[in-house]
């Protein structure tokens, strides 16, 4: 296992929870490219998305990304990235080598159950957001697959179980 853990996966498959209880039980450090995000420009994504454009949050994404690459020795982190920053192939490449790409995989169902109250994804906010999980997730999959090494599927498993999984691989 390379010395950085990377999750990625659709909105609300849980990798900032995962990756919080992950980063305890070995001892590293966490990161969540949205959190870092936000705090550096001081406001939520929502706030980026609906002033500035989705674009220009993806461009924040790639400049994050680049930055934790040059940082020599950013090791031993787990990093939980924003659900669209890998589908990006400019981002793919530089998610590969910042760590080891693990897809936290989870059923469109699973997603719309955890997310359908949800005011702060941006994407999401829409007359039918199962039809919009469904669709995103069609044209997503390929490329959350394509980009991992590993994939875990997380439907109906506990927090602690999905650890376990990701510390056997
Ligand atoms: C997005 C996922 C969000 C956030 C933004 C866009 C996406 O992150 O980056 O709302 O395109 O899937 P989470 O996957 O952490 O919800």
């Amino acid at each position: 296992m390379k010395n950085n853990i990377i999750l990625i996966g659709f909105m609300g498959c849980g990798k900032s929870t995962v990756g919080k209880q992950l980063s305890r039980s070995l001892g590293w450090l966490f990161l969540d490219t949205d959190e870092e995000i936000e705090a550096r420009e001081q406001t939520t994504i929502s706030e980026i998305f609906k002033t500035r454009g989705e674009a220009c949050f993806r461009e924040m994404e790639t400049a994050y990304l680049k930055e934790l690459l040059e940082k020599k020795g950013k090791e031993n982190h787990v990093i939980a990235v924003g659900g669209g920053l890998p589908l990006k192939e400019e981002n793919q490449e530089l998610l590969q080598k910042l760590g080891e790409v693990i897809y936290l995989k989870a059923s469109d169902e699973t997603i719309y159950e955890r997310l359908k109250g949800d005011k702060k994804r941006p994407l999401l906010q829409t007359q039918n957001p199962r039809e919009k999980i469904r669709e995103m997730m069609e044209q997503r999959k390929e490329k959350y697959q394509n980009c991992a090494k590993r994939e875990i599927v997380v439907d109906e498993k506990t927090i602690a179980e999905i650890v376990e999984e990701i510390r056997s691989l």
